[in-house]
């Protein structure tokens, strides 16, 4: 589609919210918006004694005196799983469904509140009998099984810190988690489906905790029937869950305890881990679930996000959980085994909610509309999407082919740092625009800002900022407080968090995301540092030097480009280039892998040295190549180009 008609689109489609939707909206005008503006602490302390059953209710909200080291409620104690689960259970609510969970290869599981309870004290009383307390640190390196969210919730029942790490990361990256983490345990698999094969997990796991001399023990879920390797520090699952005590009281655990952490990539090949606390977390989750999602007793709710990722945590687990809602899990990716997957599921389990990520839209429609025409969606209420900007072609075909022109669209910003969604439209009160996040939810106050951190006016761009703290925001950076302040509190002042996007407004003071102004790409969602992958290549030893740039895509949003120097004595061949792809993807994972490897015989480079990534990524999309005036030797980027083009056949 051309620029052109996007243009087109993005200025002339207005949808108003549909007068019926209005009935049961959660929000339908601006009065909480107005409580929070007029008192954010106040605001926010309220909702959280309405929201959350605390052991303690906190008299406190905002503890400010330590910035940017804020604490919320910090005098108040509770705990998740009771407010996700015995409260309801206790309340007569154990029969409905929590999760309808559908394997890959189509079979099911039904687990009610009650179930799904018990599950969670047995695994959280093998946990304490595997020598785990609370404070430990526990990594979870799964498939999308039951066994996920359960494992999160039994460590969350004792207070141990889960850090759930992405069943797509290879060996490396997951010691590298371990470590910084010191996991006494992890859980994990035999194996896990992944589009019709299985990661061999457990293989994995035995590489990366050989380095990991923190593990004490590994609780290996059986789902493929996959060989595996066996070692004294390893018990299967259902045994630790048939020797375990059936009840565990849950412990009760200050709001500001950790809750969780869970890596993401910054702009240095080392992964932050980001933590999160109980109450804060808690309550952000809870809300924005209610808000964006007007959650209602009876949706079915499906948010296809792995676990292994922040919209997981906040929208597969604990938000849903505390809300009473039942959801979908659905182990496979969309295109396995057929690209009708998603719509059979909507159909079948009478989906009224379902969010997804912008690149598996883009991907069901080049699947065509008959996939989803097949089935019946009309349950379908309304939709979201997460985690990239959506570009306007895919979101006219996901509201007019997916929600039949009837369901509203919320397109959801947030962050793994930011805990909950920060940015949405509100369904029954938000006119809505093809890729625009549209503005705050309640209580929270972006700012758009210039190089020198001023407020651009209304219709103007610049860098998102985030100019008051809010209760699901991260903590720290885990084992790294100074690292927590130089990415996020020190751009433009040591109180405005800085969140690394450029956005800007448009005349109506509508929000539009305009993508990563740091060397953070953002791959289908899934983010990674362009210095990770230059420091995986570089490890490769025909490498001298490279660099690595993400380059636009028309399903994945972006792909990763990079370019290598080979060492002296290696030939640039089609051989090498795969053998280079091969090693990003044995190191970090394969959704890593660059979609574009170019032999460069320089790079270019700044006065002081600084990799000029912008230049590359116009090289790398064919565009003109842009202002090199800074640039130590200009005529570098002619040769990088001409070479480029070269291997390209352009
Ligand atoms: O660049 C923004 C993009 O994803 C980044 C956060 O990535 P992560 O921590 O992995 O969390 C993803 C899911 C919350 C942001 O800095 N991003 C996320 N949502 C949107 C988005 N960009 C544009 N529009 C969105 N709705």
């Amino acid at each position: 589609m051309s620029d052109a008609i996007e243009a087109h689109l993005r200025e002339t489609r207005r949808v108003s919210p549909p007068a019926d939707f209005v009935q049961h909206a959660r929000i339908t005008d601006r009065s909480l918006h107005d409580e929070a503006d007029a008192d954010f602490t106040g605001f926010w302390h309220r909702r959280a004694l309405e929201q959350i059953s605390w052991y303690h209710e906190p008299t406190q909200s905002l503890d400010d005196s330590n910035a940017p080291f804020y604490r919320w409620f910090a005098d108040g104690t509770l705990n998740l799983t009771y407010n996700c689960l015995d409260r309801h259970v206790d309340g007569g609510g154990g029969k409905k469904i929590a999760y309808t969970w559908i394997g890959e290869p189509g079979d099911e599981r039904v687990i009610t509140y009650a179930e799904l309870l018990a599950d969670v004290e047995r695994a959280a009383s093998a946990l304490k009998a595997h020598g785990v307390g609370k404070g430990d640190r526990v990594a979870i390196y799964l498939g999308m099984v039951p066994e996920l969210p359960i494992a999160m919730l039994a460590c969350a029942r004792i207070g141990a810190i889960h850090s759930v790490i992405f069943g797509g990361f290879a060996a490396n990256a997951l010691a590298d988690r371990i470590q910084d983490a010191t996991c006494r345990l992890v859980i994990t698999g035999d194996g896990a489906w992944r589009r019709g094969s299985i990661i061999p997990l457990k293989d994995i796991v035995d590489e990366a905790v050989a380095d990991c001399p923190s593990v004490e023990h590994v609780l290996v879920v059986k789902r493929t029937e996959q060989d595996v390797a066996w070692h004294d520090h390893d018990t299967w699952w259902h045994d630790a869950m048939a020797a375990a005590e059936p009840r565990c009281a849950p412990e009760v655990m200050n709001a500001e305890d950790v809750l969780f952490m869970l890596y993401t990539s910054g702009t240095t090949a080392k992964p932050k881990g980001i933590v999160h606390t109980s109450g804060g977390y808690l309550l952000g989750a809870m809300l924005s679930h209610q808000w964006i999602f007007d959650i209602q007793g009876n949706d079915v709710f499906w948010c296809t996000a792995d676990c292994g990722w922040v919209t997981g945590h906040t929208y597969v687990v604990y938000g849903p959980l505390a809300n009473h809602t039942t959801s979908i899990i659905y182990e496979g990716t969309p295109e396995h085994p057929t690209w009708e997957r998603h719509w059979e599921i909507v159909h079948k389990h009478k989906v009224s909610i379902y969010y997804t990520a912008p690149t598996a839209i883009r991907a069901l429609i080049k699947a065509g509309e008959a996939a989803v025409e097949k089935y019946d969606v009309s349950s379908l209420r309304l939709l979201g999407t997460v985690g990239e900007p959506i570009n306007p072609e895919a979101w006219v075909w996901y509201h007019e082919h997916v929600g039949g022109g009837r369901c509203p669209i919320v397109d959801t910003w947030w962050q793994t740092e930011t805990g909950s969604t920060v940015l949405s439209p509100l369904p029954g009160l938000s006119t809505t625009k093809p890729g625009s996040a549209i503005g705050p939810l309640p209580g929270m106050k972006p700012v758009i800002v210039d190089e020198q951190g001023n407020e651009v006016a209304i219709g103007g761009g610049g860098y998102l900022t985030l100019q008051r703290p809010w209760p699901s925001m991260l903590r720290t950076i885990w084992g790294d407080d100074q690292r927590y302040i130089d990415t996020y509190w020190s751009q433009y002042g040591p109180t405005v968090y800085f969140t690394g996007d450029g956005a800007r407004t448009d005349a109506d003071g509508d929000i539009w995301l305009l993508g990563r102004v740091d060397d953070v790409i953002n791959v289908a969602g899934h983010r990674i540092s362009t210095t990770e992958i230059e420091s995986s290549l570089v490890g490769h030893p025909a490498v001298a030097e490279a660099a690595a740039t993400g380059a636009d895509d028309p399903i994945k949003g972006e792909m990763i480009a990079a370019f290598v120097i080979l060492r002296d004595g290696n030939e640039p061949t089609e051989e090498l280039r795969k053998d280079l792809s091969a090693h990003v993807a044995a190191d970090i994972g394969k959704f890593a892998r660059p979609g574009l490897l170019l032999f460069a015989p320089d790079l270019p480079k700044t006065r002081s040295g600084k990799i000029m990534r912008r230049l590359l990524k116009n090289i790398a999309e064919g565009k003109e190549l842009g202002d090199a005036t800074t640039l130590r030797d200009p005529s570098i980027l002619l040769a990088i180009k001409e070479d480029a083009d070269r291997q390209l056949g352009r």
